[in-house]
């Protein structure tokens, strides 16, 4: 009886190391920039900027996926000093991590990419992987160097293979999705012009100035506080700059008609993170109200209801007004979320959000491949939903 039980035990004690070994197996190391310091490619804090790097394999050892990391940007002395204790101006503290949606390894999850190498890059400036220049704030000094950590990745990256890459994608989520719009024609004119497919996708990095809704002037005042904290007029495109306040040069709406190579917007138009912050009331007593209506959208007043509403139609305006370039790739809908691609659930899943039948990974996938046009909006859904 006993030896039975301890067998018992023994067994599960195994098989948790078994399933240890697996998850361990499917971790991805961190690698720092080689010649980071000299460089100067390097986090708010000083520290080595660096990637995560899955090899690929099989007949995807040619083709490559950049994932630009996002989690939003800082505007003054105290939010960027702020960042040098976390992992978002550090990499001191960065472990190895497993890779979801269009990174993963797995190809029923991932069935375009999945033997891809396919590296995520960590982002630590503040300022979407542009921008180059330092600060110093009560005393320490603050490196703000997005420019210089982009381009010390992507040539540490073309040495490792990218210079002969059949394919390649440029993605990024969030303020890495708006990363991935101000870097796209310069991560292709870094590539040989021979690699037969370079294109790039941001993943909710479509964020709107909207002028109609409401608050239009936080939204542009945050962006403009980044613009002058990062000193970043001379990264914007002149085709921008020239023709308005640098400020406004980081709101896509004004970038993407000038940008040349291909390039597939992934949002929803009730996007969380613009609804939240940049709906946020100015009167300090509508705040709480507020936060429980972003929380939990059935405890949204009527007035909430409308704000929201009026936020997606004007998201939706904002798309019809840009070129239509046919290269480009839409799926727009109306999920109540912040970020896709990376999740298994919202890129491939059963209950997978879905326009005109095409699942998220399907659409990138039939775009990516020129299976067939996806220009994909939900147009019609007239509150956010919830998806999984
Ligand atoms: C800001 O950018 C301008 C133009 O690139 C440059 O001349 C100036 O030195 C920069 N200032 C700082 C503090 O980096
Ligand atoms: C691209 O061109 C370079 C230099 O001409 C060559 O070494 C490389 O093999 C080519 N890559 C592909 C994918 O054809
Ligand atoms: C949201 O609020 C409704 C109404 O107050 C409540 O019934 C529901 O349980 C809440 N949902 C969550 C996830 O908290
Ligand atoms: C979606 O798929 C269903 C079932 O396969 C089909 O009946 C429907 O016509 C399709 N809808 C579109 C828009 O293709």
């Amino acid at each position: 009886m006993a030896s039975g039980l301890l067998l018992a035990s023994l067994l599960i004690v195994q098989l948790i190391a078994l399933k240890c070994e697996e998850i361990n197996n499917n971790e991805v190391p961190f690698t720092s920039v080689e010649d980071a310091i000299p460089k100067r490619a390097v986090c708010i804090d000083g520290s080595r900027a660096g990637y995560h790097h899955d090899l690929g394999f099989g007949d995807g050892v040619n083709n490559w996926m950049i994932y630009l990391m996002g989690g939003g940007w800082c505007n003054n002395g105290l939010t960027c000093q702020q960042r040098r204790k976390s992992a978002l101006g550090s990499t001191k503290n960065i472990k190895p991590t497993n890779f979801g949606g269009i990174l993963s390894p797995n190809s029923g999850i991932n069935p375009d990419f999945y033997n891809w190498n396919r590296v995520h890059v960590h982002y630590c400036d503040g300022s979407s992987f542009i921008g180059d220049t330092s600060v110093t704030n009560m005393g320490s000094h603050l490196q703000l160097r997005g420019s210089r950590i982009f381009s010390a990745i992507i040539n540490e990256l073309l040495e490792k293979g990218v210079k002969t890459a059949k394919n390649a994608l440029l993605v990024g989520g969030s303020a890495g999705g708006l990363a991935a719009i101000l870097n796209c024609d310069r991560f292709r004119a870094s590539l040989p012009n021979n690699a037969s497919r370079i294109k790039c996708v941001s993943d909710a990095g479509f964020f709107i100035r909207a002028i109609k809704a409401p608050y239009a002037g936080q939204r542009e005042r945050r962006f403009n506080s980044v613009v002058r904290f990062h000193n970043l007029t001379n990264f914007l495109p002149k085709s921008c700059t020239s023709r308005m306040e640098s400020g406004l040069c980081l709101f896509p709406e004004n970038l993407i008609d000038d940008i040349q190579t291909p390039l597939f917007l992934i949002n929803s138009v009730y996007d969380t993170i613009q609804i939240e912050r940049n709906l946020k009331p100015e009167k300090l007593r509508d705040v709480e109200g507020w936060k429980s209506c972003t929380r939990n959208l059935s405890k949204c007043t009527y007035h909430h209801r409308k704000l929201i509403q009026d936020f997606g139609m004007a998201f939706r305006e904002t798309l019809m007004n840009i070129g239509d370039n046919p290269s480009r790739g839409l799926f727009i809908n109306a999920c109540y979320a912040h970020t896709f691609v990376e999740s298994n659930e919202f890129w491939n899943s059963i209950g997978s959000p879905k326009l005109g039948n095409k699942t998220i990974w399907g659409a990138v996938g039939d775009w990516y491949f020129d299976r067939s046009i996806v220009k994909l909006i939900d147009t019609h859904t007239d509150f956010p939903i919830n998806c999984h």
